[in-house]
């Protein structure tokens, strides 16, 4: 097992799951994917995000991204909590949730931080591109929920920047103002790609409208 990074091919796997067995990367097909583990199930805080990744359905489809969960609890828990989740979160769990009670995937993506706890994944995420590259990763401690809006802005992030000449500044969501790329100089190409114009504050940082808007 090494550290993944950001650039990394997302390792490949075969495990069970709450929707039979998956094989990662023909499961993920040519979606965006936001891998994420939690601690275990039957927890009070992995049961309100497991809720909120059901309630942000629409969300993650309007961005092409499928969600899978992952514990190292047996997939016949998995069900009974799911059950939980649906009556205590008023939602539908409607992606998977792998069943990694054997830690392959666990170990893989280096999930297990013994020195926080040896019996438990934190709660890594792995936001992953349909050319199955890691884009982003982050890690949260066992006590503290992620924020899922946050991931969905990072995808946003992503998504817009992979296909204009920008990046997006500090709180930046999406419809605010962005920066251009630093490298791009040419008075031409920066004319003919943002023809609503930049503030140059600083030449280094120039803000312009959000392309794509
Ligand atoms: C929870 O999901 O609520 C949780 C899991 C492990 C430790 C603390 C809280």
């Amino acid at each position: 097992m090494s550290t993944l990074r950001l650039g990394d091919i997302a390792p490949d796997f075969t495990q069970d799951s709450t929707d039979g067995k998956i094989s990662f990367h023909e499961w993920a097909g040519d979606s965006w994917v936001v891998l994420f583990s939690h601690p275990a199930d039957f927890t009070p805080v992995c049961t309100t995000e497991l809720g909120m990744v059901a309630a942000l359905n629409v969300e993650f489809a309007k961005r092409r991204v499928k969600p899978i969960a992952l514990s190292i609890d047996p997939l016949e828990k998995h069900g009974l909590w799911v059950k939980d989740i649906n009556e205590t979160q008023r939602t539908t769990v409607n992606f998977p949730i792998l069943a990694d009670e054997d830690k392959t995937v666990a170990k893989l993506y280096d999930m297990i931080h013994p020195n926080a706890s040896t019996t438990s994944t934190v709660r890594s995420v792995f936001i992953i591109d349909p050319k199955k590259v890691i884009r982003t990763t982050f890690t949260y401690p066992a006590s503290t929920g992620r924020n899922f809006d946050e991931i969905l802005r990072v995808i946003d992030s992503l998504q817009l920047t992979d296909s204009h000449k920008v990046a997006t500044p500090a709180n930046w969501k999406d419809g605010d103002d962005v920066v251009t790329v630093p490298s791009l100089q040419d008075p031409a190409e920066l004319a003919q790609r943002f023809p609503k114009g930049f503030q140059a504050v600083r030449p280094y940082l120039r803000m312009t409208p959000q392309p794509n808007k």
